[in-house]
């Protein structure tokens, strides 16, 4: 008897585990997914007329290959989210037309294609 009530107890909590951890690593796939998607999304609105395919036509040596970010200090999340909002010289600054979550988004967006050198998707 008391070793059935156990299994129980067991089965009871495993089950619970599974749940749980299905619901708790889900959404971290998909923000993740959801992110690329938007950030995507904002830089063919906002930033390809200049930077397409990860190109500078304004000021070819700042583009937004690997190399490029690394050489002027601009290979990281914050530096590209600092720049999008207040803009540079003549690159505009994005503050008031893209929300937070969109500049984010972008510069995970741009992170992530250096990443792989702007191989189309
Ligand atoms: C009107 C053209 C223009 C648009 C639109 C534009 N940029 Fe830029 N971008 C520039 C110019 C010019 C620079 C170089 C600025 C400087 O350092 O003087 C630059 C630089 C950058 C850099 C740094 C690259 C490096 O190698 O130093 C990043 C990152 C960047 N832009 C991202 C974006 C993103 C993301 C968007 C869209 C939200 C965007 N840009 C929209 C013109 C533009």
């Amino acid at each position: 008897m008391r070793a059935i009530g156990l299994n129980r107890i067991l089965t009871v909590l495993l089950l619970a585990l599974v749940l749980f951890s299905a619901i708790l690593v889900r959404p971290v796939f998909a923000d993740e997914a959801d992110t690329l998607r938007l950030g995507a999304k904002v830089f063919g609105a906002n930033c390809a007329a200049c930077h397409l395919n990860g190109n500078n036509v304004v000021m070819a040596n700042k583009n937004l290959k690997q190399t490029a970010l690394k050489e002027y200090g601009m290979d990281s999340q914050q530096a590209i989210v600092a720049q999008v909002t207040n803009g540079k010289n003549a690159m505009p600054a994005f503050k008031g037309r893209l929300n937070d979550e969109e500049i984010q988004a972008v510069a995970t967006y741009v992170l992530a294609q250096a990443e792989r050198d702007w191989k189309p998707q």
